[in-house]
């Protein structure tokens, strides 16, 4: 009976210390998982580069913050050889793998072993998409690289080698405010471009376009090169294809000048659409004189002031200056009103109103047809002169209360003179009987 009641402590002793032991492995590996998951691979290349210069060592300490590195693949990955072996020869002999640095024209099927691998990549994002190689194949990039062309972009050259981002990150090279750099890194580069024969100058113009100064103000919405040309399939969009680019945004636009007299003559003599009148890469800010018949005019290089076409540009233009000008009329009857303390805030309303039917005329103009335009600028026209009515009767009354102001201070005096005049002639007796006190002393 005490043999066992003197084993009991010992067993419950024994029992605890197993359950803390097994509790506190479980809890590191736990902690080690949550900390770095999938837990660090051995890896000696990594350890050992790390510690050599220059381009020898910068893959290692690059490789930290890639994002391969951070979700647990190793150099032997992309390079090959055996990380769990400290010695260099046999780390990175044939033997084990090693292929040392791979080719340009190698790289895409690397780097596609994985990405175009759907059941690996879906244990790590399932949401990521696995066509970028069979997409790249059919871009000019992809075709001449077939053809023997390493001068082409690769994927290491938009995406980096060693320290790749996933492409939602801002510092990643593929990021829309980054990728007119990537792309222009070559396309901008005379000597790389030289044997094509191509223009060098869309990184510029692109700078100089409206697009690229929203891009920069942080619009994400407007297009850069990839938005245009596609990513993987990056090929110049043909004539046909053009007219859908510019379309997914500006959308009426496209629609309207679907109706113009432009479109099937335009494309019966392959005259692209948006891009003759916008250009591609440079796309301004618009203004009223770019149509008209001045020298800013996109008519006039088609046009004469006297044939049909030049003749509705003139009628559309002055209706657009029609407009502008008495909504300006209007805005300063309003101004002047406001100055004077009088409310116009429903008059404002309306003006704005009115400044809507400008915009929409300008957009309506693509259909070329004046009639459509004219329709829009006179119902502005008749909300401006409604505005104009309003902030004139404004004014007048304004006028009004400020006659009305006169008169009453005019009254007010003439009561004030009145009062003081009583009051003076009700002083006057008492002054006679003060003196008659005195004179009775
Ligand atoms: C103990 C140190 C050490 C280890 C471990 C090691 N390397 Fe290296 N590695 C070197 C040195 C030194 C060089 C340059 C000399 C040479 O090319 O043989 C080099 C060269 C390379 C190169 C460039 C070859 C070239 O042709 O320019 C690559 C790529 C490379 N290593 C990848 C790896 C990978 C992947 C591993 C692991 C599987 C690895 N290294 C393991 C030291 C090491
Ligand atoms: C995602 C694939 C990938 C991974 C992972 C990777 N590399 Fe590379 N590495 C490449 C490619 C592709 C090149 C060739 C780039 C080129 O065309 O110059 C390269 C080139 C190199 C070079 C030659 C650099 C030069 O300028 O000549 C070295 C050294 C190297 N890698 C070492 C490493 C080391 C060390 C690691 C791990 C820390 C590593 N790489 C991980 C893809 C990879
Ligand atoms: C060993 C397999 C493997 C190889 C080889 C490989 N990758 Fe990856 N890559 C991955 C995995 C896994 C991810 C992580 C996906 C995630 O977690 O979102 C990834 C992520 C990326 C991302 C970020 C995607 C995003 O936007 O989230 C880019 C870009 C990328 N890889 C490019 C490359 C390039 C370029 C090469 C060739 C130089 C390459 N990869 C080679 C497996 C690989
Ligand atoms: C001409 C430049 C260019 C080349 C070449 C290129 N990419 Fe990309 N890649 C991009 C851009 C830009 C994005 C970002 C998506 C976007 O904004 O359209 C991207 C996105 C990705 C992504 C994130 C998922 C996705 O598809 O959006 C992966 C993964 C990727 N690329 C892998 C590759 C691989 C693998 C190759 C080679 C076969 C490659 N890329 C070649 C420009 C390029
Ligand atoms: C490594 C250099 C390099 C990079 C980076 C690069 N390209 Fe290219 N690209 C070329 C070369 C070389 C050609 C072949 C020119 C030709 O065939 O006329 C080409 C062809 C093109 C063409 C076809 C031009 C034509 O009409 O022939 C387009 C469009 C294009 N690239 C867009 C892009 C975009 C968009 C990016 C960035 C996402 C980009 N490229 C990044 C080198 C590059
Ligand atoms: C708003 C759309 C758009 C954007 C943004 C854009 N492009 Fe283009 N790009 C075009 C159109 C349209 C063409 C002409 C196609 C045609 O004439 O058939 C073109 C033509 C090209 C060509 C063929 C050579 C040439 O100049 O005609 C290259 C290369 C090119 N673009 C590269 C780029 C690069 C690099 C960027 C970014 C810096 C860029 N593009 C931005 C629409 C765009
Ligand atoms: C025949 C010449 C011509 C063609 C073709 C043309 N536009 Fe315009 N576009 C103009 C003129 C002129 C203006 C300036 C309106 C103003 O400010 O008075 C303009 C203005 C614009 C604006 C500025 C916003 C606005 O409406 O005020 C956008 C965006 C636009 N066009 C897009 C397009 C798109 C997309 C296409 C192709 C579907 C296209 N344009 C085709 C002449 C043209
Ligand atoms: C990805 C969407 C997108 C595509 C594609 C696109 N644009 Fe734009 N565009 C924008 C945004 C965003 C703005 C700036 C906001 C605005 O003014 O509407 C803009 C502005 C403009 C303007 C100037 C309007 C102004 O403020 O005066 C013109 C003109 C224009 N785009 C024409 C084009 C043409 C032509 C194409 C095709 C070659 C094109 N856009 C392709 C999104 C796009
Ligand atoms: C690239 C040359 C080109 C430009 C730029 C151009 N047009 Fe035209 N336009 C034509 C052609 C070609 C026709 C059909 C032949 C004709 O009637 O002159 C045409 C026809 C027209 C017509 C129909 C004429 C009729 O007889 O029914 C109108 C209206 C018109 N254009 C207005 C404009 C306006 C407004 C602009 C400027 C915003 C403009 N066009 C810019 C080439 C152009």
């Amino acid at each position: 009976m005490t043999a066992t009641s003197d084993r009991r402590p010992v067993l419950s002793y024994f029992s605890t210390w197993i359950l803390c032991v097994l509790g506190g492995l479980l809890l590191t590996s736990g902690t080690a998982k949550a900390q770095q998951s999938p837990a660090p691979p051995v890896d000696n290349c990594r350890t050992c580069h790390a510690q050599l210069d220059d381009r020898l060592g910068e893959p290692a300490k690059q490789f930290a913050d890639d994002i391969h590195g951070t979700r647990g693949m190793t150099c032997a990955s992309c390079h090959g050889g055996d990380p769990s072996e400290e010695d260099m020869e046999k780390s990175m002999s044939k033997a084990k793998g090693f292929r040392g640095v791979p080719k340009r024209n190698e790289i895409p099927q690397l780097c596609a072993k994985c990405h175009s691998d759907g059941a690996f990549m879906r244990a790590y994002n399932p949401s990521l998409r696995t066509d970028q190689l069979s997409q790249y194949r059919t871009s000019v990039h992809g075709k001449r690289l077939a053809a023997g062309d390493t001068r082409v972009a690769v994927c290491s050259d938009c995406h980096g080698i060693h320290k790749i981002r996933p492409a939602s990150s801002p510092i990643s090279t593929v990021y829309p405010q980054q990728i007119p750099n990537t792309c222009g890194r070559c396309h901008a580069d005379a000597a790389h471009m030289k044997p094509y024969k191509i223009p060098t100058d869309q990184l510029l113009n692109y700078q100089a376009s409206v697009h690229f100064e929203k891009l920069q103000g942080g619009d994400l919405a407007a297009p850069t090169c990839v938005t245009c040309h596609g990513n993987h399939g990056a090929t110049p969009p043909g004539i046909s294809s053009v007219e859908r680019v510019c379309g997914t945004c500006h959308v009426f636009q496209e629609q309207l000048f679907d109706q113009s007299p432009h479109k099937t003559v335009w494309a019966a003599k392959k005259i692209p659409s948006c891009l003759t009148c916008h250009g591609n890469h440079a796309i301004k800010h618009t203004s009223d004189a770019m149509i008209g018949t001045g020298k800013d005019s996109f008519c006039m290089t088609c046009h004469t002031a006297g044939d049909n076409g030049g003749k509705t540009a003139g009628q559309i233009s002055a209706a657009l200056a029609g407009l502008d000008k008495s909504l300006a009329d209007a805005d300063a009857v309003l101004d002047s009103a406001e100055q004077k303390g009088m409310e116009v805030g429903e008059a404002r309303v309306t003006l704005s109103t009115a400044h809507e039917k400008l915009i929409k005329a300008r957009v309506d103009l693509h259909t070329m047809n004046s009639a459509r335009v004219e329709e829009t600028t006179k119902a502005g026209e008749k909300l401006a002169q409604q505005v104009n009515k309003e902030g004139v009767q404004a004014l007048a009354e304004y006028a009004f209360r400020r006659k009305g102001l006169a008169l009453s201070l005019v009254a007010i005096a003439f009561v004030v003179i009145f009062l003081w005049m009583l009051i003076r002639s009700l002083e006057r007796p008492s002054a006679g009987s003060e003196a008659g006190r005195t004179g009775a002393s």
